[in-house]
């Protein structure tokens, strides 16, 4: 998808999340990320499945997600072990060529991992978007990604 047409399906789904996280209670992070990962799912074509996992001690545990069932746990030797490992996002063209990533379905080829981060700079969980389409992720939906998660924490530190 060029990078126009992203933008303005980004642009709708982030005004539809503001809209309907706004009536619900500060503090409850559950309802935001389902609100987020139905919202996205449902906008954007080329994404096959998206949802959150909460960065736990030994490995990472599925959230709220939308698509295919996926794999309820996860080890940090993946994309998002990586993400959350380093705080950082990370786009992957072709999951094959990403060492140790976890193949939870194997019509996924292409992947962002987006970190949550607490006000003190702690992970709390990573937002994964899986495509079937190589290459389907760029500085677009990192963009985006990263201005829709701090709505998640909205009123929550201040
Ligand atoms: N591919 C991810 C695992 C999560 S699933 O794709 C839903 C990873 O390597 O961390």
């Amino acid at each position: 998808m060029d990078s126009e047409s992203k933008e303005k399906l980004y642009v709708e789904a982030t005004e539809e999340i503001k809209r309907r996280i706004a009536p619900l209670e500060k503090g409850n992070i559950i309802p935001r990320m389902a609100t987020i990962s139905a919202v996205l799912k449902d906008k954007m074509p080329y994404y096959f499945w998206c949802g959150f996992y909460f960065a736990e001690e030994e490995e990472l545990i599925a959230g709220p997600y939308q698509g295919p069932s996926a794999c309820p746990n996860i080890s940090y030797s993946g994309v998002c072990g990586a993400s959350a490992k380093k705080k950082e996002s990370i786009v992957v063209p072709d999951v094959h060529k990403f060492p140790g990533h976890v193949v939870c379905d194997v019509r996924s080829q292409s992947e962002i991992v987006v970190p949550l981060l607490d006000d003190k700079n702690r992970i709390i969980a990573v937002f994964d978007v899986d495509s079937s389409e190589l290459n389907a992720f760029d500085e677009v939906d990192r963009k985006y990604l990263e201005q829709i998660m701090p709505l998640l924490l909205e009123g929550e530190f201040s």
